[in-house]
């Protein structure tokens, strides 16, 4: 079974998203046994910004060709600006290509990467659930729109949030997170 394992938060030690990421990956290990574990820092080395030329580069097509040889993808995403780094947005902007992980039909978009699974580490710094969040949250409801589109409907969100408002929180939140890692299958 192939793991790619992606972080993107520019924290360091401090992340959360890290934290949580990483303590997923360990249980899959621990759950499913024999793991092939890709691990890309995205973080601190970002795929270039998608340009016309880039389409083409190898750099492109690695990302690519990682993404569809893995069976789960593991993502560390924390909310900067109320979404996604660009880092990881770069990243989703080389898997979601036409003809390989999507495609157009008469009934119009496909997913093509339906079978892969998927599990999502956020943390957040403020509280997005109530109506007024709401409108500003821009990272679960993007990572679940672009995932959705490539065929992967379901993926698994584990949120860390509150992680600004205070020390307590900030340990309550990632104890809860934790907890959810912990029993992921
Ligand atoms: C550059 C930057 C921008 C941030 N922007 C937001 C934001 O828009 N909304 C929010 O709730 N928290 C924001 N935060 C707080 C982060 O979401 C919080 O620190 C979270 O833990 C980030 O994940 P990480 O610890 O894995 O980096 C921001 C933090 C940083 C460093």
């Amino acid at each position: 079974m192939k793991v790619l394992h992606l972080d993107s938060s520019i924290q360091g030690e401090n992340s959360v998203s890290r934290a949580v990421s990483a303590a997923v990956v360990e249980q899959l290990r621990r759950a499913q046994g024999d793991l092939e574990i890709a691990y890309r820092d995205l973080g601190s080395s970002p795929p270039a910004h998608l340009t016309l030329a880039g389409f083409g580069s190898s750099e492109a097509a690695d990302i690519l060709e990682q993404f569809l040889a893995a069976d789960i993808v593991v993502i560390g995403a924390p909310m900067y600006n109320f979404g996604i780094p660009t880092q990881l947005k770069s990243w989703f902007d080389h898997i979601l290509i036409s003809g390989k992980t999507f495609r157009y039909g008469a009934n119009g978009a496909e997913g093509l990467a339906g079978a892969k699974r998927v599990i999502v580490a956020l943390a957040r710094g403020g509280f997005y659930t109530d109506a007024a969040g709401a409108t500003m949250e821009h990272t679960e409801t993007h990572l679940r729109a672009m995932l959705g589109f490539i065929g992967i409907a379901n993926p698994e969100v584990i949120i860390a949030e509150g992680i600004a408002t205070g020390p307590e929180q900030r340990d309550k939140a990632i104890e809860a997170a934790l907890a959810d890692a912990a029993r992921v299958g």
